[in-house]
């Protein structure tokens, strides 16, 4: 069943901020010299309005190195599952690594590598191919084979990346789980995949000390009938690990002999690369499967021209975390099939000292980077002064991913980290979309803060409303892509049915996001919010359902209700409503055992999913608001959690509810 919207795609902003949104005035078109220089011009948008899939053939052939060339380009006879370049064959691993190799290129340095307490290590393409291969050796003495999958929860360090192109080398499906999960997060992952071997660390660095990764795997496969038969454990911190003996294995151990040279297995190219998990509007995570071909062509062809990349020349710098789908297209597929130089950085933007990110830009001269915009909030919060004492001068391209970014922040980000001069891309895509979709080209389109304005060329996209017809100018609706692209989503995992329903029902042939849009006189597309019960927090989507779950597997819950509420830095935050058992009703009656509460709760969130999941507030009611079918009305919790007034409440079974949740609120101790 397809969730219908319950609420306004509005309900983040005041009619009174869009309407001045949507009339922007600023406008900054790109510099001469920089269009000069651009790798996207005028002809490319051309090109794809001409011939759309003559267009996508000729990224494919420019972008990769095929085994075997493909002679069909789309097939789409089995919609919605599509079938790009079906009759290639290609390895991504080689097309990351070995080609740059046999190019001449292997001296270049790939990754730099920076450690939270300061140690660094440098890969070149050379070192990439000989890691990868070695991993890829060992990986096939543990018994790991085409199409198995492998989970990787790791830190981000060197390791991650080659593990994932070691999977890919052998064909192997990999399932990077984001390293701050919980162990109950990552049990669910490995028995949806079924996944053979886990690849993790025993810790890595974070906010100045050595946290521990392992025990969360052991928690994680303390399990009657476990699928894994291996755990592969890379030495970060060096402290002390429980070790099961006959199923762990140390990495270096397992490199230690492993041969420098491996064949990389040629696959079709609707072979499965990876599977991502991300939250959807059910409490189960959805495993959203991509391919090789399609994907990395448009990983490769977006990284290519958004953020205007010469491979030898550019320094660039995508801060995600490789858990999220971000470093998969952003730091591990796009730049490395493009031949790029990069940073990656594993620790937190404030150690040991605010000014860290800049310092590590003016260290390695990073000319592109790639971040989030809870990211520049949280810096314009520490003060233009920190970035300020950093020269920044080698920046020439800044990119904005995950969330819309406002136009307050967007105007620093150009300001004082851009120095009014590099252009931004503000990205708009998801998990299932595989790569960049909506965004400005630098060298061509003039920027607007706050909009991502056009799709790609080769990307159809629009607004709609309701009946699935365009919004006029000005109007709101949501975003729909009505063309199929080649890194779409290939299905959720182990269920199609789903994967129908969730992106294939609402309108009829096209896909629906699950965003909220607006168009602008100009036609350009606003981004609006998740329309669905998914939120969006420091960038990273978790789904109130999923938070509600963890809540009542706590013994003193009875009910629980969850809503993303308004956040200056994460953009949305997590606000839960929770009816206690009746036997512990009592604690909340004192601001002492309610306190106590509250942590025990939040920690216990924090177990079931991780701590990015605990709610920022917890409010202990006696009620929820419920519709006469049952639905929770979060539309009108999201009011109270955002301190507006409660609104249209008469469609409630019950419509004193919303009077006794307000009412229990203004005494101080229900907080
Ligand atoms: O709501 C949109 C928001 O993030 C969602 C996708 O989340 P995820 O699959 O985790 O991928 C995040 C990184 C690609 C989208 O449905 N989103 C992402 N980028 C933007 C955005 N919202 C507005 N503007 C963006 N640039």
């Amino acid at each position: 069943m397809m969730m219908q919207p319950e609420v306004s795609v509005t309900h983040n902003d005041t009619q009174a901020t869009l309407d001045n949104m949507l009339h922007e005035t600023r406008s900054f078109p790109p510099s001469p010299q920089f269009a000069a220089q651009a790798n996207a011009q005028p002809e490319l948008g051309e090109s794809a309005a001409t011939d759309r899939l003559a267009f996508w053939a000729t990224q494919a052939r420019t972008h990769l190195t095929w085994k075997t060339p493909f002679t069909q380009t789309l097939d789409w006879s089995q919609a919605p599952v599509a079938r790009w370049f079906a009759d290639g064959t290609l390895n991504a691993a080689y097309n990351a690594v070995d080609r740059h190799v046999l190019a001449g290129n292997g001296d270049r340095v790939a990754l730099h590598f920076e450690g939270e307490p300061g140690d660094t290590a440098t890969y070149t393409y050379n070192d990439l191919q000989r890691e990868t291969s070695r991993t890829a050796n060992a990986l096939a003495a543990l018994g790991v084979t085409s199409g198995d999958r492998v989970i990787i929860y790791m830190p981000l360090i060197p390791e991650a990346v080659i593990a994932m192109l070691a999977c890919a080398r052998l064909g192997a499906i990999h399932s990077v789980v984001f390293g701050g999960f919980s162990a109950e997060a990552l049990r669910s992952r490995i028995l949806d995949a079924d996944a053979a071997i886990v690849i993790t660390a025993d810790g890595s660095y974070r906010r100045g000390s050595a946290t521990a990764l392992k025990p969360a795997v052991d928690e994680a496969l303390n399990m009657d009938n476990c699928p894994v038969r291996h755990v592969l454990v890379v030495r970060r911190t060096g402290q002390d690990i429980a070790w099961t003996q006959h199923r762990d294995v140390w990495w270096h151990d397992a490199l230690a002999d492993a041969d420098t040279f491996h064949e990389p297995a040629w696959v079709d190219a609707e072979h499965p690369l990876f599977i991502l998990y991300t939250s959807g509007t059910t409490g189960k995570p959805k495993g959203i499967l991509h391919t090789t071909g399609g994907y990395l062509t448009q990983a490769a062809f977006t990284h290519h021209h958004v953020f205007d990349l010469k491979a030898d020349s550019d320094v660039y710098w995508c801060t995600a975390d490789v858990g999220w789908v971000t470093g998969h297209s952003y730091v591990v597929y796009g730049p490395l099939i493009n031949g790029a130089t990069q940073v990656i950085y594993e620790g937190t933007p404030d150690t040991p000292h605010q000014g860290r990110w800049w310092e590590i830009i003016d260290k390695y001269n990073v000319t592109i980077l790639y971040t989030a915009p809870t990211a520049i909030r949280t810096f314009m919060k520490w003060g233009e002064h920190i970035p300020q004492q950093y020269n920044l001068d080698s920046l020439r391209v800044l990119g904005s991913v995950g969330e819309s970014i406002n136009p307050e922040a967007w105007m620093w980000y150009r300001r004082v980290i851009g120095k009014d001069t590099a252009p931004i891309v503000d990205t708009w895509w998801q998990t299932e979309t595989g790569a960049i979709m909506i965004s400005p080209l630098p060298g061509i389109t003039a920027t607007k803060p706050g909009s991502a304005q056009t799709p790609l060329p080769g990307i159809v996209a629009d607004v709609v409303t309701d009946f699935g017809e365009p919004v006029a100018p000005g109007g709101g609706g949501y975003l729909v892509l009505s063309e199929p692209w080649p890194s779409m989503l290939r299905g959720i995992w182990g269920d199609h049915q789903r994967f129908v329903d969730t992106y294939w029902s609402r309108f009829t042939g096209r896909y629906f996001a699950g965003d909220g849009a607006k168009r602008d006189d100009d036609g350009d597309i606003w981004l609006m919010g998740r329309v669905d019960d998914v939120m969006n927090i420091s960038g990273h989507r978790l789904s109130t359902m999923e938070i509600e779950s963890a809540l009542v597997s706590h013994p003193k819950v009875a009910e629980a209700a969850v809503v993303g509420a308004t956040d200056d830095t994460t953009g949305q935050a997590v606000v839960a409503f929770v009816i206690l058992r009746e036997e512990f009703a009592a604690a909340a009656a004192n601001p002492e055992t309610l306190d106590a509460l509250h942590a025990d709760l939040r920690g216990h969130v924090a177990h079931e999913i991780g701590p990015i999941a605990k709610p920022r507030d917890i409010l202990v009611v006696p009620e929820l608001p419920k519709t006469r079918s049952g639905k929770i009305m979060r539309r009108l919790l999201r009011d109270v959690a955002e301190h507006r007034i409660v609104g249209d409440a008469t469609t409630l079974a019950d419509t004193s509810v919303m009077d006794l949740i307000t009412a229990k609120l203004s005494t101080p101790a229900s907080r």
